[in-house]
C-alpha cells in the first residue's frame, strides 16, 4: 500500500504539559519513535465541493457530491466516502479515504473539488485536577463553590433572574450523563438535555471506525463536567449551579470512552450542531497548531459568521510558550477562551508527629493513600541546599525505604526521575519540597507523591538530620484545606499563549478554569473537581447564553458578543507583586470576562481588538468607536495602559521562550485623538490612535507588545485591546538548525541505524536499509516542502548542514499545493512530502518535539518509484508572511548526497 503519511496529530483535547522539560539536556536519538511522526491522519481527506451549478459535466446529478464522485470514478480514482457534509452556505463536501497517494493527487485536480484538507486528530482533553467528591461534608469541596460565579459576576446576573432561559447550547465533547439528577435526569424535549447525537460510539478511539447512534451518553466524564459548568441545576447536594442553568443543551459526542477524535467527525458534529439551531456551540478541545486553516477551524469560523456564538478552548500548552495557539480555537470568528486560576485550590494537610509543627499542606486534591499511619522520615540528603537530590540512583547503602515517607529536594532532573530512584529502593510514599520554583501542579507520573513548600521541607530535613523523632501521617479524611492560591485570579499557568501565526488576537478572553467543582457521571461519583481551559470554555458559553437571554438571540447580538466581552473584561495582572505589569494579552486576551458588565453597559466600544501586526506589516493608525447608549450625556477620558511585553524567543537562540513567557516593561506609546470624548445619549464618535512600538526591547527576542486603551467615565471603565510585534515574522527562523536538541545539527538525514548519515551511502530499501528525515520547527510554517533534487544541484541553502547528511522521503499523505514539479526557480526531481499550515514543535520529548519521516519505500509522494541514482533532499519552509512564489522567503536545507540503489 502506498500509504500516505500521517500528518502528525495536531489537534489535542487540551493536553496539559506538566513535565519540567525546561531543563532538558540533549535528547538521545534513541528516544525517537520507530514510526513516522508527521502532522495528520493517514489516507483521509476532507474535500469541499463547488456548488452544483459550477461543476462542469454535472449532467443530471442533483447533488454536487454525486457529480464529483462520478468525475472521480471517471478518472479511476479509488476512494471511499466516510462522511458527507451538506450544509449549504457553510460547508458542502465529504471525508474520503484513499489508499493510494496517486488518488489523493487526482482528487485535488478534479473539477468540482474546491479544496482538499488533511484530517487532524485531536487527543482527548487532559485534566489537571481530578477529584471525585465523596459527600456533602467532603472537606475537599471548595469553601465557596460559587467563587467562580463571583469572579465573572455571574451571581449578579442570576440575581436578576437571568439564567439563560430560551437559549440552546450544543456541547461537542465526550457526551453527557443526562441521567445525572443535576443535569435533568433524562434526555428529550422535556429535559434539560433536549437531544444530541453520538457520532462515534463507546469503542471509538480515533483510529478505528466510528459507530454512531442517537444516544450521546458519556462514558468518559469530561463532557459531563463541561455540561455541569453550564447547566448544573441548583438544589443539588453541593450547592453549585451552572452559569446558564436555564439554557437547554444538545450533546454531540465526538469522543469514545478512550482515545482521540478525528476532524472528519468534528466537522460533522459542528454542522449538525448548527443545523439543530443551537445558538451557541462550545468546544473544550483543540490542538496546538498556530493556524486557522484546518477544516474544523474553517467550519467553526463560518458558523460563527452566520451569527452564532462559538466558544473554543485556547489550549493547555502554556508551558510551551508563545506562537502555540490551538486550532480550531484559532478560527477568526470564534471566541478562544483562556483560563484564570481560581482563588482557592483544594489541597491536603499532613500531620507532623514527634516534634511540634503545624500541619504541612501538600499539593494534592485527595489524600496520599497511606492508611493514615505515622511514618518515620527518610531524607535522601541531609542538606537543604543540594541541587540534584536523588537525580542519580540511590547508594547501595540505602535501607529498604518502604516504612518511610521519603523527603526529596526539587531540582536538576525531573520529578519522575527522582521518584523512580527512590521507589526503586522500595519507597511507598514521597514528598518533594520546592526549591523556590513555586508551589504549583507538577508532573509526578503515577508515583504516590506530592509537592510541599520549601520551608516545610527544610524543616523536616533539618529535624531528620538532627536525629529528631519526626514522623508524618496523612489523614484520609478531614485534612482537606483550601490553599489560597497565590496565583488565584491570575492566568492559569497552563493556559496557552498566542498570538496565532497570522497574528490574530488569540485567546480573546479568559474565564475561571482552575479547580472547578461540577458534575461527573453518576457511576464515577456524581461530582468532581477538574481544571483546564476545558473548564473555562463552557463557563464562557454559559456567559454568552446569559448575554443572548438578556439582549435577544439575534445574529447582531451574537456577532457583537466577542467585542462586548473583550471591552468589558477585567484586566489580569502578571503577578501579585505591586508594580508588575498586566499579563501579556497573548495569554490573557482582553481579560477576565464580566457578564454583568457586558449585559448592562450603556457604552458600546467597537472593535474590541486592534491588531498592529509585525513591523513589516505595521498598522500604526488604528480606530475604534465609542457609543453612548445611555440616557445621560457622558464624558469619557481615554488613557493608555500597557501590559507586559512578551519576549517570545530565548536570548541568543531560535527557540521559543517557554512559559511563563518572560515579560519586559517596555511599552508602546500611543497618541489618542481625542483623549476626551463627550457624547450625548444616542451618539457615537470615532477615536483615532497612533502607535509607536516600544523602543527599548531587543527585536531578536521577537517581543509581542500589548495593552489597552481605557475609556473611563466616572466608575465605568471599558477598554480596547491591542497587540503588535517588534520585528518581522518573515525573518523569524522556522527550522531548528542547531545541535541543541539531539546533540547533532538539524535537520538531519538518518541512516538505517537511525544515526546521522556520516559517510556517503546508498540505500537499498531492503532489510531496514532506509533513510529517514528528522527535523524540528521552532516556528510554524504555511508551507513545508520536502523535495528530491539532483546530487549536483547548484543551490545555496540558507541553513547549515553537517558535512555529510542527507536523506530521502517515502510517503506521506497530504497533497501539495504545487503539484508535480519545480517552483520558485528550483529544479526538483520530485516531491517527497509536503505539508501546509503546520505547527512549530515544542520541547517536550513525550509530546511534540520533532517530526520524523521514514522513507520506507523509494517513491515520490505521488507513489511513483524513484529511479536509481545519486540525489540530495531539499527542505524548504516558507517563513510566516512570506510569499510562496519567492525563493528568498523560504528557509532551505540541502542534505548531503546519497544514493538510491534498488
Ligand atoms: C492545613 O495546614 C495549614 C498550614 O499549617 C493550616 O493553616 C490549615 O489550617 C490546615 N487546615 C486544616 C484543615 O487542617
Ligand atoms: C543524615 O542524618 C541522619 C540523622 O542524623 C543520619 O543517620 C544519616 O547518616 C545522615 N546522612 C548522611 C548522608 O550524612
Ligand atoms: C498581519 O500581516 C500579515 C501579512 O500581511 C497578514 O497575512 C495577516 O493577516 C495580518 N494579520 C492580521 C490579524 O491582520
Ligand atoms: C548573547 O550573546 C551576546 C553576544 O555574544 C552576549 O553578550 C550575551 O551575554 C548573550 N546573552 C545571553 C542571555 O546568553
Ligand atoms: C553508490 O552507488 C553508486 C552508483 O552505483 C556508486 O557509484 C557509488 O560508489 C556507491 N556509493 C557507495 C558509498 O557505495
Ligand atoms: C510523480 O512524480 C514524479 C516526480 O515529480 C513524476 O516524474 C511522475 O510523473 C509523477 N507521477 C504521476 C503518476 O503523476
Amino acid at each position: 500500500m502506498k500509504s500516505a503519511a500521517s500528518y502528525w496529530a495536531l489537534l489535542s483535547l487540551l493536553p496539559t504539559l506538566l513535565s519540567t522539560y525546561s531543563a532538558f539536556a540533549a535528547v538521545p536519538i534513541s528516544a525517537i519513535r520507530k514510526t513516522s511522526n508527521l502532522p495528520t491522519v493517514a489516507n483521509k481527506f476532507i474535500i469541499e465541493v463547488e456548488e452544483l451549478a459550477n461543476i462542469p459535466n454535472k449532467r443530471s446529478f442533483e447533488r454536487a457530491h454525486d457529480a464529483v464522485y462520478s468525475e472521480l470514478r471517471a478518472r479511476d480514482v479509488e476512494f471511499e466516502v466516510t462522511k458527507e457534509y451538506d450544509s449549504e452556505g457553510i460547508f458542502v463536501g465529504a471525508a474520503l479515504v484513499v489508499t493510494d497517494v496517486k488518488d489523493a493527487v487526482a482528487i485535488e485536480n478534479t473539477p468540482g473539488v474546491k479544496s482538499i484538507r488533511p484530517v487532524l486528530s485531536f487527543r482527548r482533553p487532559k485534566i489537571l485536577f481530578n477529584h471525585v467528591v465523596t459527600g456533602v461534608d467532603d472537606p475537599e469541596l471548595p469553601v465557596e463553590p460559587l467563587s467562580t460565579h463571583v469572579m465573572g459576576n455571574v451571581d449578579k446576573v442570576h440575581a436578576e433572574g437571568n439564567i439563560g432561559r430560551g437559549i440552546k447550547i450544543g456541547i461537542l465533547d465526550t457526551g453527557i450523563d443526562y441521567n445525572h439528577p443535576a443535569l435533568g435526569g433524562g434526555i428529550g424535549p422535556d429535559f434539560l438535555v433536549t437531544g444530541g447525537y453520538d457520532f462515534v460510539g463507546d469503542a471509538y478511539t480515533g483510529a478505528n471506525e466510528p459507530v454512531p447512534d442517537s444516544d450521546p451518553m458519556d462514558c468518559e466524564g469530561h463532557g459531563t463536567h463541561v455540561a455541569g459548568i453550564i447547566s448544573a441545576q441548583p438544589g443539588n447536594p453541593y450547592g453549585i449551579s451552572g452559569v446558564a442553568y436555564g439554557a437547554s443543551i444538545n450533546a454531540y459526542r465526538v469522543f469514545g470512552c478512550a482515545g482521540s477524535a478525528t476532524e472528519d467527525v468534528l466537522v460533522d458534529a459542528l454542522l449538525r450542531g448548527h443545523a439543530d439551531g443551537n445558538d451557541i456551540l462550545t468546544l473544550s478541545l483543540g490542538e496546538a497548531n498556530g493556524w486557522a486553516q484546518s477544516a474544523s477551524a474553517v467550519v467553526s469560523n463560518r458558523i460563527a459568521a452566520t451569527g452564532k456564538i462559538v466558544t473554543i478552548a485556547a489550549g493547555n500548552d502554556g508551558s510551551s510558550g508563545s506562537w502555540y495557539s490551538s486550532t480550531p480555537g484559532n478560527a477568526h470568528n470564534a471566541i478562544s477562551v483562556a483560563s484564570v486560576a481560581n482563588t482557592a485550590v483544594p489541597m491536603q494537610n499532613a500531620t507532623v508527629h514527634g516534634v511540634a509543627y503545624n500541619p504541612i499542606t501538600y499539593y494534592r486534591t485527595n489524600p496520599l493513600p497511606t492508611e493514615g499511619s505515622e511514618l518515620p522520615v527518610y531524607a535522601t540528603s541531609n542538606s537543604t541546599t543540594v541541587t540534584n537530590d536523588a537525580c542519580d540512583p540511590l547508594p547501595t547503602s540505602t535501607p529498604d525505604l518502604s516504612p518511610y515517607v521519603v523527603i526529596i529536594r526539587r531540582g536538576s532532573c525531573t520529578f519522575v526521575q527522582k521518584l523512580s530512584n527512590v521507589f526503586a529502593k522500595g519507597a511507598t510514599v514521597a514528598l518533594i519540597y520546592d526549591n523556590g520554583n513555586g508551589f504549583s501542579p507538577v508532573a509526578l507520573g503515577d508515583f504516590n507523591a506530592a509537592l510541599i513548600q520549601s520551608f516545610d521541607g527544610e524543616f523536616i530535613v533539618q529535624q531528620y538530620a538532627a536525629g529528631a523523632p519526626i514522623r508524618l501521617s496523612f489523614p484520609q479524611a478531614g485534612a482537606s484545606t483550601n490553599f489560597p492560591d497565590p496565583q488565584g485570579g491570575l492566568m492559569s499557568f497552563f493556559s496557552s499563549y498566542g498570538p496565532s501565526n497570522d497574528f490574530q488576537f488569540k485567546p480573546a478572553v479568559a474565564a475561571p478554569g482552575g479547580g472547578i467543582l461540577s458534575t461527573i457521571p453518576v457511576d464515577q461519583g456524581s461530582y468532581g473537581v477538574k481544571s483546564g481551559t476545558s473548564m473555562a470554555t463552557p463557563y464562557m458559553a454559559g456567559t454568552a447564553a446569559l448575554l443572548l437571554a438578556a439582549k435577544g438571540k439575534t445574529p447582531a447580538v451574537a456577532k457583537s458578543a466577542r467585542d462586548l466581552f473583550e471591552t468589558t473584561a477585567n484586566k489580569i495582572s502578571s503577578s501579585k507583586t505591586d508594580g508588575d505589569p498586566f499579563q501579556t494579552l497573548t495569554q490573557a486576551g482582553a481579560g477576565l470576562a464580566d457578564v454583568y458588565k457586558a449585559i448592562h453597559t450603556t457604552t458600546i466600544v467597537s472593535p474590541g481588538e486592534l491588531i498592529l501586526n509585525d513591523t513589516a506589516n505595521f498598522k500604526s493608525f488604528q480606530t475604534f468607536t465609542i457609543e453612548n447608549k445611555g440616557k445621560t450625556p457622558k464624558t469619557y477620558k481615554l488613557t493608555h495602559v500597557p501590559a507586559g511585553t512578551a519576549l517570545t524567543q530565548k536570548p541568543n537562540s531560535t527557540y521559543p521562550a517557554l512559559g511563563p513567557v518572560p515579560l519586559s516593561p517596555a511599552a508602546a506609546s500611543v497618541v489618542i485623538v481625542p483623549d476626551t470624548v463627550f457624547l450625548l445619549p444616542g451618539t457615537k464618535l470615532p477615536v483615532v490612535l497612533h502607535f509607536t512600538p516600544p523602543r527599548n526591547v531587543d527585536a531578536s527576542l521577537y517581543p509581542v507588545y500589548s495593552g489597552f486603551v481605557d475609556i473611563t467615565s466616572g466608575s465605568e471603565i471599558h477598554h480596547v485591546s491591542y497587540l503588535g510585534l517588534v520585528g518581522s515574522l518573515k525573518n523569524k527562523p522556522v527550522f531548528d538548525n542547531t545541535p541543541e536538541f539531539f546533540g547533532f545539527r538539524l535537520p538531519a538525514l538518518l541512516d538505517g541505524n537511525d544515526q546521522p548519515q556520516a559517510v556517503p551511502s546508498n540505500y537499498t530499501f531492503a532489510g531496514g536499509n532506509i533513510p529517514s528525515l528528522l527535523w524540528r520547527l521552532v516556528m510554524g510554517t504555511p508551507a513545508l516542502r520536502i523535495d528530491l533534487v539532483d546530487a549536483n544541484i547548484n543551490f545555496k541553502p540558507t541553513l547549515q548542514s553537517r558535512d555529510v547528511d542527507f536523506d530521502i522521503g517515502s510517503l506521506f499523505t497530504f497533497p501539495w499545493l504545487n503539484p508535480g514539479g519545480s517552483f520558485a526557480q528550483v529544479k526538483i526531481v520530485g516531491t517527497l512530502a509536503s505539508f501546509d499550515y503546520i505547527s512549530r514543535h515544542n520541547e517536550d520529548p513525550e509530546e511534540n518535539a520533532w517530526s520524523l519521516l521514514r522513507l520506507r519505500a523509494p517513491t515520490f509522494a505521488n507513489g511513483t518509484t524513484i529511479t536509481n541514482g545519486q540525489y540530495r533532499v531539499l527542505f524548504r519552509a516558507l517563513k510566516v508572511t512570506g510569499n510562496s512564489k519567492r525563493q528568498g522567503d523560504y528557509e532551505s536545507w540541502l542534505s548531503p548526497v546519497f544514493g538510491i540503489s534498488l
